[in-house]
């Protein structure tokens, strides 16, 4: 199967090379932007990838949701199956690129979009045919791990652990959706996707690491605590799920905090099966493009599709997850919360609150930072 690839950047030049090597697959040709064209297996049009003869197949790696979703739709309508390790472009279009992709009779996967290397969508997307999915969730962002780790193991600091992570070719091109926790709470709604047939569009929180200080994981470290990005997902009441990203406190023993590097660690919880955990690195070139490899040869095998034709969008609510929280913030405001512990120094309080929606939590962070608060908060496990 010839296959053509949008985007040369870290992803879609790895997606090229593997392409030499695998089997049943062979390198097409390559869309770049005008002026790149510095190779013969390189187009500036779309409109010359889907005239380039044999081509049976797209692989998309440029990110961002247009131009991809128009690029997209026309492969798909050429009757070309489609991969991608695009979560913005699913998380935003799946539902229409799926339908598309059943329309033509044609593939459409993206177990690269959410976790790098680990076959985790892939896993998910089979058991779910099977199984009843209970919960679901872990560390999705390879560029926070990364940063978060070199933070605490390291004693790097914020600005500095970031710019190792984007040399490495770990943060997305605007690192602010990795920082944000956006990266993976698009991830995480492509797993709801995958295992509840709901892609929540309304209704979500996140909160990434972009308040962390130096200080903070002294703090957390003096608590004998460490920090991980994590994404939670399952189902809740009126045919919605809970989905949020949110900093956690674990202590030193858990397996959280031997997820390293810019590894990942997701999990799924089958009613039958039992809990499933997948490690892997969740970002960077080969990684990433051995997962849309995965994908091509799961086309070639007859598997077409991880979303359901019943698969559709609504909405999340996480008024019904709680937990105690640890915050740091100005203690003038500290009376905000109800807390179980505190304690205060130079004008900065720690606290641990008494057990709280993430719902709740994410609304009054938000309307804090809105008064002007510097403030860093992260779920404790109770
Ligand atoms: N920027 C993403 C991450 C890339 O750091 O996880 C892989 O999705």
């Amino acid at each position: 199967m010839k296959v053509a690839v949008l985007g040369f950047g870290t992803v879609g030049a790895g997606i090229y090379e593997m392409l030499a090597n695998a089997k049943g697959l062979e390198q097409g040709p390559v869309l770049v932007r005008p002026g790149k064209d510095d190779a013969p297996f390189k187009r500036t049009s779309m409109e010359a990838i889907l005239a380039e003869p044999g081509v049976e197949a797209v692989a998309e790696a440029m990110g961002g949701i247009e131009p991809a979703f128009s690029y997209a739709m026309a492969a798909l309508k050429a009757g070309k199956h489609f991969v991608t390790s695009n979560k913005a472009l699913v998380a935003a279009h799946g539902i229409e690129l799926a339908a598309a992709a059943r329309e033509k009779g044609v593939g459409f996967l993206f177990s690269a979009a959410c976790g790098g290397g680990m076959p985790f969508l892939h896993n998910l997307s089979i058991a779910v045919e099977s199984d009843l999915i209970v919960s679901l969730g872990g560390i999705l962002n390879g560029t926070t791990n990364y940063m978060l780790d070199a933070m605490q193991r390291r004693s790097l600091g914020y600005a500095e652990a970031l710019s190792d992570a984007q040399r490495l070719g770990y943060a997305e091109a605007d690192p602010s959706a990795d920082v944000s926790g956006l990266d993976a709470l698009r991830k995480i709604v492509l797993s709801a996707a995958v295992a509840y047939d709901l892609l929540p569009v309304e209704g979500l929180c996140h909160e990434g690491i972009k308040s962390i200080t130096a200080e903070d994981v002294k703090r957390i470290q003096a608590r004998g605590l460490s920090c991980r990005l994590m994404a939670k997902c399952g189902p809740a009441a009126g045919g919605k799920v809970y989905a949020y990203v949110e900093p956690v406190l674990f202590p030193a023993s858990a397996p959280e905090c031997s997820v390293l590097d810019n590894y990942n660690m997701a999990r799924y919880e089958g009613k039958c099966a039992g809990p499933m955990v997948f490690m892997g690195q969740g970002a960077g070139r080969w990684p990433t493009a051995s997962a849309v490899l995965r994908d091509l040869d799961c086309i070639l095998k007859g598997r077409l599709h991880m979303l359901s034709p019943a698969c559709h969008e609504g909405s999340a609510d996480n008024a019904a997850c709680c937990h105690s929280y640890y915050v740091r913030l100005p203690s003038s405001m500290s009376g905000c919360f109800e807390a179980k512990s505190y304690s205060e120094s130079d004008g900065v309080s720690e606290l641990i609150t008494k057990p709280m929606s993430v719902k709740a939590m994410h609304e009054l962070a938000a309307r804090l930072r809105g008064e002007g608060a510097s403030l860093f908060f992260a779920a404790v496990e109770d």
